[in-house]
């Protein structure tokens, strides 16, 4: 069984189409908490299309379970997490013109600077999670430069067509999971991960969070918010 952290970001990408002040992304969390996700996840970007400053902090006064915040490690962003003090952060690459974070962050190719903000962000009592691509040698960096925890990239996974291909993904993320773990690594998973393809990657061993939001928030709109994360949440608990 893997803990559900809901990432209510695409509330506020509906929110933001229209700079509306609805939907209400604290409504949205304090929906999410009640119908038993064991986080709320945002991801504050750069160029803030979707969660805006405000929200980050709004949201650390209400969220009763888990705030984790995805951010890209610049200088700007690594402040306001400094102030806003999440449980967690999950340090991700960024590029601006991508639809959603792409590939996993090269821990490896920047160590002496993430080893410096996993000690800042660490100071303040904050966990780090380094966002990563399932690969042995970046799961050996994110120990190296101190995180608590990894997040292994599940896209590639989720978007493997075909039953071979899919397996040949699932058996990456199984291996540097073991190898985390070993390390004394917490293990989280997420991206492209839905209602379909969720229950291989639970059954990971060691894996703790899934961070999954866009499958839930597009479910939603048929389902209402409460019923999507119940549906997930027992599909992740069996
Ligand atoms: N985990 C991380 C680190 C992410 O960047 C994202 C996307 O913001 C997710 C999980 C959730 O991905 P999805 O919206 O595809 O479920």
């Amino acid at each position: 069984m893997a803990n559900l952290g809901v990432n209510i970001d695409h509330v506020a990408t509906l929110r933001q189409a229209r700079f509306t002040p609805y939907p209400d992304l604290i409504e949205a969390a304090k929906i999410c908490e009640k119908a038993g996700a064991d986080g709320i996840t945002v991801h504050l970007r750069e160029d803030r299309r979707h969660i805006q400053d405000r929200d980050v902090y709004s949201l650390r006064k209400i969220v009763n379970t888990k705030l984790n915040l995805e951010m890209a490690a610049t200088r700007q962003i690594v402040e306001i997490a400094l102030r806003v003090v999440p449980d967690e952060v999950c340090i991700v690459p960024e590029k601006r013109r991508e639809l959603t974070t792409e590939g996993g962050l090269d821990v490896w190719g920047q160590r002496r600077r993430l080893a410096g903000v996993v000690n800042r962000l660490n100071k303040k009592g904050i966990l780090v999670s380094l966002f990563i691509d399932p690969e042995p040698k970046q799961v050996r960096a994110a120990k190296e430069v101190g995180a608590d925890c990894v997040e292994l990239h599940t896209g590639t996974y989720a978007e493997a067509k075909g039953k071979t291909k899919q397996l040949k993904e699932l058996k990456k993320l199984k291996q540097a999971g073991k190898l985390a773990v070993k390390m004394g690594l917490r293990l989280n998973a997420g991206h492209g991960l839905n209602y379909q393809n969720v229950r291989p990657v639970v059954r990971i061993p060691g894996i703790e969070d899934l961070n999954i939001g866009h499958s839930i928030i597009s479910r939603s709109v048929f389902v209402g918010l409460a019923q999507a994360v119940r549906e997930m949440k027992r599909l992740i608990k069996r």
